[in-house]
This record gives C-alpha cells, structure tokens and sequence, in this order.
C-alpha cells in the first residue's frame, strides 16, 4: 500500500477530513480535501460531519478550528508548525497594550492565538479587514498584530489604526524594487499582491488580495500572465485553478518556512497516532468565538 492509500483508508476507519492551507507543498494539496484560506478552513472545519480534521497549515488556523468545532479533535500534523507573527503578540502583552487607550476596540487579524482573540473586540482577515474596521462607526481603532495589514486598512478607511508592531517575515521582505523588477520582466502582467506586504509595494500593485480573494479572482481573470506577491506555495493552485494563465512570483524566495514542514509522511503519522491535537481551554474558547463570530455577522 503506497501512502497515499494508507492515509485514505485512515481517513475512511477514522472518518477524518484533511483541509490544507493554500500555502501548502503541492502533494500535501492534492492529498486534502479541501485546499483553502485560514478562515475558509476553519470555516469548513466547523461545517463539516466528520469526527477529525488533520489541518495542514500553521497553529493558529489548527486552533481557530477548534475554537469552531467544540467537540472534534483537531491534529496538526506538525508540532513546531507555528506562524512567527501569530507570535509576536500574547494575551500579557495586548493587555498591557489596550490597557493605554481606554475605550478603543481591539481588532485582531486572524494570525493571533486564541488567547489573543480572547482579549480582542473582533476578529478579521486580509479578505474582510477594512469592512470589519468600517463596521465598528468609529475613528480609531487598535489593531494587533500586523503593522502593514494595518497601514493598508488605514489607507483605504481613513481611519486612524494604531498598530502593534507585528509583521510577517515572508511578506515584509517584499519591496518596490521587486514589483518594479517583475513588470519589467513581464510588461503585460497584472500584478496582485497580500496586504501583509508593506504599503509601498501594495501601492505599486495592480489588485491587493488576500489569498482566498486570488484564487476568486483567478477563476474569472481575462489576463493571460499575472505576477503574484505573496508565499510561493499559492501559484500551485492558482495555476490548477486557472491553467491558461501564466502565474509569476515577484520574489523567487517567498517561502514560509513553516507552512512548508508538513509533509505526507507527517499527515500519516498524524493520523496513525492521533498527534498533535491542538485544543482550546473552554473559558478562552468561549472567549475567542465572541471575536470570531462578531466578524463572521459582518462579512
Ligand atoms: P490568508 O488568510 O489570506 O490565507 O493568509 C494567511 C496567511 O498566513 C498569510 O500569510
Ligand atoms: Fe505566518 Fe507569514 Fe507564514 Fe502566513 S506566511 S503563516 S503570516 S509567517
């Protein structure tokens, strides 16, 4: 039995589902059943009959999971999978941070820990950030964790957005000159880009997205090449989704460490041994869905 069949006949005696971030390496891809954003994911996670969801992406999107499905075991197939700006940022921490501007509300970006939720008036992601900071009907708000996330939602709001000073290291290392570069190279291409770049290289792009809004806007793109500025891992679906395009990274070395560390082998082992369950504590869980579901009745 090769792995691919070992996982499935796991999948079938477990009745276990297997959701895969749209970062992932393309065998663990292809091997799930449904590829995804982080909120789609969790999203999916919730909606779905099955007893376990192995989720193959970073530790916070495992978590939100479990946070939306009270009940199911969720597995991550990689223990030390974590995201870097998740963790720039604790429950400690944010609260000594609001603590000096009483009575804004707390936005969180969906890259937080559950006890980051927890301390958070509401939730959002880099599909529905301006229309959640929009919803609130006011001036300022706080925003945890991503600064560039934060600058882009100012810009586009004109609200003032005070950010923790957060960012991901793969999107920060996007500059002008790379996007300049890349439409040299390409002077017929559009180029699309992830809000966690920096603004003065979402400011030199054609479309921001985030990864969900791609793969939306792939499949109903007239243009035939389109230079993409977010994690690598994303132009393997983009160009399963759209074949007839021609899908080109503005920086060759976009790659996420952390998203890249599972692998099939680990996705079997996490289905043979049940590891590594990522659960909630009830308090913070109940906590965090408060976020969740007050971004969740806007978008
Ligand atoms: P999306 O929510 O757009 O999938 O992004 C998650 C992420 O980690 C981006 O770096
Ligand atoms: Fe975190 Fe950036 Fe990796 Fe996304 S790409 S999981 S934000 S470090």
């Amino acid at each position: 039995m090769d792995i691919l069949e070992k996982i499935g006949e796991l999948k079938r005696s477990k009745n276990a589902v297997i959701l895969a971030h749209n970062y992932q390496i393309p065998e663990v891809q292809d091997a799930a059943d449904f590829v995804g954003d982080s909120l789609e994911l969790s999203r999916k996670a919730a909606g779905l009959d099955a007893a376990t969801i192995v989720f193959c992406g970073v530790h916070f999107m495992a978590e939100t999971a479990a946070v939306l499905a009270p009940g199911k075991t969720v597995l991550l197939p990689e223990v030390e999978a974590g995201c870097p700006m998740a963790d720039m940022i604790n429950a400690r921490e944010l609260r000594a941070w609001k603590a000096g501007y009483p009575g804004l509300k707390v936005v969180c970006y969906v890259n937080t820990s559950a006890e980051v939720k927890a301390e958070s008036d509401i939730c959002c992601t880099s599909s529905n950030a301006v229309a959640v900071v929009n919803s609130l009907g006011v001036d300022r708000v706080l925003f945890v964790p991503d600064k560039n996330l934060a600058a882009y939602v100012a810009r586009e709001t004109g609200k003032t957005v005070i950010a923790w000073d957060g960012y991901c290291y793969v999107h920060h290392r996007f500059t002008p000159k790379d996007i300049e570069e890349a439409r040299a190279l390409h002077p017929g291409a559009e180029v699309w880009v992830h809000p966690e770049c920096p603004l003065d290289v979402s400011e030199l792009a054609d479309k921001v997205l985030s990864t969900g809004k791609m793969i939306l806007e792939a499949r109903k793109t007239s243009c035939r090449e389109v230079v993409i500025g977010t994690e690598k891992g994303i132009i393997y679906r983009l160009s399963k989704v759209n074949p007839a395009v021609k899908f080109y990274p503005a920086r060759e070395t976009a790659l996420c460490a952390h998203m890249k560390m599972t692998t099939l082998a680990k996705v079997l082992r996490a289905l043979e041994t049940d590891t590594y369950r990522v659960e909630v504590p009830r308090d913070i869980a109940d906590r965090a869905r408060g976020a969740i579901e007050a971004m969740l009745k806007i978008s």
